[in-house]
């Protein structure tokens, strides 16, 4: 949800930064831009599309001070104008959030003459900026500040002044200690291999950095000390590493992560254990994935520790009346761990008392300063926008909490048995006749009873999203009550049929559907139905694992029919049209 970067050192301002776009690339690509501040005076290049489309500016930059976007549009289409930076008098800005005041803003600055030249809600801040400044920067950010409602990560260069201020409320920033150089940006891989130690930025914080120095203030322009913490961001998860696309490239790095997230759930479990003893009951929440992710995380406590629970989206749950009569404990799925909903969901939760685990790879984000713990999901930065071995580590991570809670730790062995069992399916499955089933189709349906519907749902998002056919997810026993109204021979269905003890009623509805001339796709690891439906659907084989550590074999089929399917057709995986990586905003 836009990427912000600036630089302030010895460097070429504007390649450093047009690098750090490019690694940022994936929280918004609708239009890239950026300010260098050269003799005093800031000079800007934008572009509507791609950061790339930047490139051949960069000869004409020579300065040493500068900051950067890409941008996820909110207010106002992509487009040139609407690009950041925004800049008025002397003061340019690059914005992440959104301004919930804006209109208010403008009108009263554009009843006192100022011109606006974009749409955005973010140019008001320069405005305010410039209208405050009165020789001293961060003073005037922080009176600006005070005027803004909603969300903002900033960052501002002023005409004649190599030093670049930001601001945070609910939108992340990083500061990036460099050696005689200075970095912000909105999350750490702007920064992978060009500095040692960050600081994160809290809520209310303002910073103000020259090459030589890094401060922060608080609100009452008061310095404050934040701690160093170490740069976790690896280069190697910027680099394709020699696959086309970073989906597939972090498909294959599941086993990897369900094995790191054992080890890393092993350091917790003391900690897991005691936050969630004497719980009485357990809310799931999450967003897209991570949702997915909550639904068979419920299904697990329920079946092994008998907690009563509840999923719900993020985006809903924090609207809803709270119910923490009886001792509750939220946990919140977030990949990210940014997505605002998420975070504003379990803010409330613990505003009530609940005990908050966060179930997140994002080691400095903002769930993690908000949770009582948080349960590590070793699988690094992703950065495909679709999720895929994120979702495999939230699964593996949910799995083993329920068992720890339900005092069967027997069961880690099984899950310690799965990264083999990952990569024997993506080695061996051949998705390439479902995946140009799907690019033919006009509709593609994903079914599945239990568990397998959970799957069912993720299967359906990530062919969306990726490859813009549209489809849904339900509930196998509900095809007849519905949904069979839209199967013809122009649809695909795909059934996910793990659980032996309801295979049997899943291929009913796969009779229904063939019944009705759709088409047909089965993932299985069960022979029996492999055998009954030979000839008349596409059979995707996956190896037999427990009933509910399947998700993590079926899923991975779907990833890779969702990838395949998106290749077929055309369209980028990695940067579906219209989307983001992580979601910062309401
Ligand atoms: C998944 O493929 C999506 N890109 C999206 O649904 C994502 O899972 C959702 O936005 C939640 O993100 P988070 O895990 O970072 O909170």
């Amino acid at each position: 949800m836009c990427g912000i970067i600036g630089y302030t050192g010895g460097g070429n301002a504007a390649q450093i930064i047009y690098e750090g776009l490019k690694n940022l690339e994936y929280r918004g690509y609708d239009s890239a831009g950026m300010a260098i501040m050269e003799n005093g005076a800031c000079k800007t290049v934008k572009s509507c599309g791609r950061v790339e489309k930047l490139g051949a500016s960069l000869r004409f930059f020579g300065g040493h001070t500068g900051i950067g976007h890409t941008r996820w549009a909110t207010h106002g289409k992509p487009s040139n104008a609407n690009a950041h930076p925004h800049t008025y008098g002397r003061i340019t800005v690059v914005h992440n959030g959104i301004i919930e005041n804006y209109a208010e803003l403008r009108q009263r600055l554009t009843e006192r003459g100022e011109i606006f030249l974009s749409e955005t809600d973010s140019e008001v801040i320069a405005h305010l900026i410039d209208g405050f400044y009165d020789g001293d920067l961060i003073e005037a950010v922080i009176k600006c500040a005070d005027m803004l409602k909603g969300s903002y990560a900033l960052l501002c260069l002023c005409e004649g002044k190599e030093e670049i201020a930001a601001a945070k409320c609910r939108s992340p920033v990083i500061l990036g200690l460099g050696e005689n150089c200075n970095y912000l940006a909105s999350d750490m891989t702007a920064l992978a291999g060009k500095c040692k130690e960050v600081c994160v930025l809290e809520d209310g914080d303002f910073a103000l950095v020259t090459p030589l120095s890094a401060k922060i203030y608080d609100g009452g322009k008061r310095e404050i000390t934040r701690a160093y913490l170490p740069n976790l961001a690896e280069p190697s998860a910027l680099a394709l590493g020699g696959f086309p696309h970073f989906m597939v490239k972090e498909l294959w790095e599941a086993p990897a992560t369900v094995k790191n997230t054992i080890t890393a759930f092993c350091g917790q479990k003391d900690l897991i254990k005691s936050a969630l003893s004497g719980v009485r009951r357990i809310v799931f929440t999450g967003c897209g994935t991570a949702y997915h992710a909550a639904l068979a995380g419920k299904r697990y406590i329920e079946e092994f520790a008998h907690i009563p629970c509840e999923t719900d989206y993020a985006g809903e749950l924090r609207y809803k009346t709270l119910n923490v009569a009886e001792k509750t404990a939220l946990i919140a799925i977030t990949q990210s761990g940014e997505t605002a909903d998420t975070v504003e969901a379990a803010r409330l939760y613990k505003s009530q008392g609940c005990t908050v685990l966060a179930v997140t790879n994002s080691p400095y984000s903002a769930i993690t300063r908000i949770a009582d713990v948080v349960v590590p999901v070793a699988a690094g930065a992703e950065i495909g926008v679709a999720a895929t071995k994120s979702y495999s580590g939230q699964i593996a991570a949910l799995y083993m909490l329920a068992s720890l809670v339900a005092e069967k730790e027997e069961n880690f062995a099984a899950v310690a048995e799965m990264p083999k069992l990952i990569l024997k399916t993506l080695e061996k499955i051949d998705i390439y006749a479902t995946a140009r089933l799907c690019a033919e189709s006009s509709g593609v349906y994903f079914l599945g009873r239990d568990i397998d519907y959970a799957v069912a749902l993720e299967g359906s998002l990530k062919l969306k999203e990726v490859s813009y056919i549209p489809g849904c997810g339900y509930p196998a026993s509900e095809l007849k009550h519905g949904p069979l109204a839209l199967i013809d021979g122009s649809t695909l269905s795909v059934f996910v049929i793990t659980d032996p003890d309801i295979s049997v009623k899943a291929e009913g509805a796969v009779e229904q559907v063939l019944a009705r001339r759709g088409k047909v796709a089965v993932i299985t690891g069960l022979p029996g139905v492999k055998h009954d439906l030979k000839g008349r659907a596409e059979i995707i084989e996956l190896p037999r694992c427990d009933k509910y550590l399947s998700p993590l074999l079926s899923a991975a089929a779907l990833q890779l029919l969702a990838y395949r399917t998106a290749v077929i057709l055309g369209c980028d995986p990695d940067k579906p049209r219209n989307l983001a990586k992580s979601v910062t905003v309401e």
